[in-house]
């Protein structure tokens, strides 16, 4: 349920020179949480409203026995600088935990997961969460450099890793969802998997959508669900500016998703 909260920071850290990893006191969260879900920050002094709009953070990890989960992000524009220099005693005011998230299915033994960009941070709790459950998990992570991606050891051991850079999703989906030339199998993996959850940029969706199709004979709803990108504003349904179009009709990218099945997107 969306909560206006104020949570302390509990440690605040550089994982790469461009990411950092952030730590908050929430026991709360730490066993309601879903891979997915998002908080959105204020980050601006107390009185200040520069800048005025939240900015939304997947939650990456949680850990109950601390009470605590973490955020991952890029301190790349105005209002993650200021949050990126917040240390361990500050409280920080969010809404959240918002929007809705990956459901693991029961049945999933094997589980894929591709992601690229801010989506990563959820595609690290879906993994944790998954290898604690002992579902076998490969992680497929794309950046532009090496730096936006988060370091292994963020990661359950037993987690299958694999980094691409430079990458880009027509390194493996050519246009029309055919697999493309590449040293990494992608239809072998999807084949290997039982379930798929990608955060990709929302263009790679229909090409994903068809090389599914293309190699799974039978591609049941929970298989494959995908975060999209969009502006996470409100959180809550309410200021009408993250609206998509999806097969049933417009859906609100904020609290109707931010993940959605991929049988549901045209
Ligand atoms: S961001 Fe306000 S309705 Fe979605």
């Amino acid at each position: 349920m969306v909560q206006q909260r104020q949570l302390i920071v509990a440690e605040q850290r550089d994982v790469t020179p461009d990411l950092r990893w952030l730590t908050l006191e929430a026991p709360e969260l730490t066993r309601s949480v879903r891979a997915g879900q998002y908080l959105l920050v204020r980050c601006a002094e107390a009185g200040s409203y520069d800048p005025l709009l939240r900015r939304p953070l997947f939650v990456a990890a949680t850990e109950p026995a601390l009470g605590q989960i973490a955020l991952l992000y890029a301190p790349n524009e105005r209002g993650l600088a200021w949050l990126a220099r917040t240390r361990a005693g500050d409280t920080l005011d969010v809404l959240g935990p918002c929007g809705r998230g990956f459901t693991l299915e029961p049945r999933t033994r094997t589980l894929l997961l591709i992601g690229a960009g801010p989506g990563l941070a959820a595609l690290l709790l879906l993994a944790r969460l998954a290898a604690a459950q002992q579902v076998a998990v490969t992680l497929l992570a794309g950046a532009a450099n090496a730096e936006l991606l988060p370091p292994a050891y963020l990661l359950p051991g037993e987690v299958e890793y694999q980094t691409f850079v430079p990458w880009q999703l027509s390194d493996f989906i050519a246009p029309g969802g055919t697999a493309a030339t590449s040293s990494y199998n992608l239809p072998a993996a999807i084949a290997w998997a039982d379930q798929v959850a990608v955060a990709l940029p929302n263009a790679a969706a229909p090409a994903l959508a068809q090389l599914i199709r293309t190699t799974k004979f039978r591609w049941e709803r929970g298989f494959a669900s995908a975060l999209l990108e969009g502006p996470l504003i409100c959180g809550v349904g309410a200021c009408g500016v993250c609206g998509i179009e999806l097969r049933k009709g417009i859906r609100m990218l904020c609290s109707d998703g931010p993940v959605f099945d991929l049988r549901d997107l045209p």
